[in-house]
């Protein structure tokens, strides 16, 4: 997409998700509210979600899109690699990315972007997927990291 049209669209989500998240103080509703709002507004996200850390698990939470994997094998693929690595992760081809883990076999690029608590510690991950090849670049993830710190953390 280009870059004007896609900096144009995530401006207007971003506004429109700091007004609704002030709605609500819960995080779930707030992950909830976030993932509704994105995986409708952008048409090549194809599963919006998050994974959340769980006594050393990382366990689905709100999401949107095919039914998905409600448990991810301890330190294998994207969304653990995000929490590991404390960093958004953006993958072009998910079939290069060592240990990825297809919970839909449609998917072909990946971005994932850590979630943390007010101690800066991460808690989970936003994890979305798209049915193409590199879908995601630099832009998606400085607005999906600006959208995800709307939540509380
Ligand atoms: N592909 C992810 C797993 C979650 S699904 O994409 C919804 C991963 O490798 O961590």
């Amino acid at each position: 997409m280009e870059n004007t049209k896609k900096e144009g669209r995530y401006n207007r989500i971003y506004n429109q998700l700091e007004e609704l998240t002030q709605k609500c103080d819960n995080p779930i509703s707030q992950m909830a509210t976030v993932v509704a709002v994105l995986h409708h507004k952008v048409e090549y996200f194809f599963w919006t979600g998050f994974y959340l850390l769980q006594n050393g698990r990382l366990l689905v939470g709100p999401y949107q899109g095919p039914v998905a994997c409600q448990e991810l094998a301890k330190d294998k693929g994207v969304c653990w690699a995000g929490v590991n690595r404390k960093e958004t992760l953006v993958v072009a081809d998910v079939h290069q990315f060592p240990g990825h883990i297809a919970c839909d076999s449609r998917s072909k690029s990946e971005i994932v972007v850590p979630l943390r608590n007010n101690e800066r510690e991460i808690i989970g991950v936003l994890d979305i997927d798209s049915k193409d090849f590199g879908s995601f670049d630099d832009t998606d993830a400085k607005w999906l990291e600006k959208i995800v710190s709307l939540i509380n953390g």
